[in-house]
Order: C-alpha cells, then structure tokens, then sequence
C-alpha cells in the first residue's frame, strides 16, 4: 500500500469509533491492562464519550487504519464521565478503570499542541501511515498558531521514537520511578517535543500526509 492511498481525515466518523478504539487497545494493551481487560472495555466505557473532533482518522478503502488523538487547552479526544464508569462497570473495575485514566492524564498548556497517542493498526505499520498522521497533526498545530508539539513515550518504543526523531522532535524531560513502572509497565518514559516557528506554515510538513 502506498502512502498516497491513505486518507487522513480530520476528526472521527461514529461508525470507526469502535474501529478506533480497538486499534488503541492492541496498541496499548500493556499500559490499559489496569482497568480495561479487552477492547470491549475501552469501547463499553467511551463509544459515546470521545470528542469525535480530537483526532485525526487514517482510511483506505474504507477501512480503518490508524488514529491520532491530541489534546489542546481544553481540548482532548477521552472526555471521561464519572456516571458511565460507574454505570457501565462493577464498582471495583469503575475504581481499576478511573486509576488507570488518572496515571495517564496530562493537560496541555495554552500554546501546547500535544499528541496524546499516535496508534496504527497492527498490519499495517510500516507503511507510512503513522507519519502522514503526524504530518497532519503539525499542519492542524501550525494553523492554531501553537508554539511546541509535544508527545510523551516510553524509551523502549525505540521504533516510535526513530519515528518521531525524524519529524524534528527532541527528548526534552524524563521520568522514572514506582508511578512511571506502574503507569506504562516501563522504566522511562521520555518526553518529546518539536518547537514549531511560531505556528508559520511549513513547507516540508505541507506536502505530506
Ligand atoms: C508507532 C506507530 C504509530 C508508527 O506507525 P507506522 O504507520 O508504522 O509508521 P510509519 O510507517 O509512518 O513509519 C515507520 C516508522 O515507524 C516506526 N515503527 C515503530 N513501530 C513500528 C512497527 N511495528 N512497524 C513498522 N514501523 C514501526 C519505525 O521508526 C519506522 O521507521 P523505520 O522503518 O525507519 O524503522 C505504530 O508502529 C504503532 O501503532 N505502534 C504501536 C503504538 C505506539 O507505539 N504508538 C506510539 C506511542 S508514543
């Protein structure tokens, strides 16, 4: 398949939502494994919850490929309800569920474009799907007039780093410790960003995707 055939669209269509966030679990299985046992956890606790306008969705043929979920001031693509947690599951998986929600919760700042997670379906990577969306991302990030991307990620996803060192992005920060083990079954996650000049269009980013 080649990049040209993918579509990345703005946003999610109702009917991928699902599609979606399967793609999230198999991508994140470990880091969700507290809380949310298979897809149809993540989907029975968010089908109806997500901010459908946070994302960007990668199509081919109809088929979905991957997601980009980013989070601006106010912003951002999980829109929890401490109602459905506790409807939708036992009290004791509720609680499991909402830990696991907080270890990952960040918030980003007033002239921050972060990308939450980046997430391509396991047969397809490697096939430029993931950069297109990233391309995009910029693009959207650049016409807010952000000034920095930034996007977190555990040293040992060597692959996505690779991936994100490529894009212009630098390790700024990292972390270690008892929450970072317990959050992301890792012993570091590293904090990556790209400044962006002052949200001007790129014409390197602009081509792409
Ligand atoms: C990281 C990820 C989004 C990349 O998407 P992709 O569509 O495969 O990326 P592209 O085809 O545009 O770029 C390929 C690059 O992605 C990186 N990559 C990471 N994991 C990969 C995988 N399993 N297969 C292929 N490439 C992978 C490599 O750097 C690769 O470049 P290389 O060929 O020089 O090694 C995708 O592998 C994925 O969903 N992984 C699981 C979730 C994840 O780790 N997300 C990032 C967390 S911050």
């Amino acid at each position: 398949m080649a990049t040209a055939e993918v579509e990345i669209v703005e946003g999610i269509e109702e009917e991928y939502v699902d599609d979606a966030l399967r793609v999230v679990y198999d991508a994140f299985a470990k880091k969700l494994r507290i809380g949310f046992r298979n897809p149809d956890d993540l989907i029975r606790l968010f089908r109806d919850s997500v901010d459908t306008t946070s994302c960007f969705s990668a199509i081919v043929d109809g088929q979905f490929l991957g997601i980009l979920a980013f989070q601006t001031a106010g912003q951002e693509f999980f829109r929890l309800s401490l109602v459905n947690t506790f409807t939708r599951f036992s009290p004791l998986r509720a609680v499991l569920a909402l830990f696991n929600l907080a270890l990952h919760a960040s918030d980003a700042a007033p002239n921050e474009f972060v990308v939450d997670f980046l997430a391509v379906d396991g047969s397809s990577r490697g096939m430029g799907v993931g950069t297109a969306l990233m391309h995009r991302a910029e693009e959207k990030a650049r016409s807010l007039r952000k000034h920095t991307m930034s996007l977190g990620v555990i040293a040992e996803n060597e692959g996505a780093i690779r991936l994100y060192e490529r894009l212009g992005y630098k390790t700024t920060r990292t972390w270690h410790g008892f929450y970072v083990r317990l959050a992301t079954g890792s012993e570091e996650v590293r904090r990556m960003e790209k400044p962006l000049a002052s949200g001007r269009p790129d014409a390197a980013s602009s081509k792409a995707g």
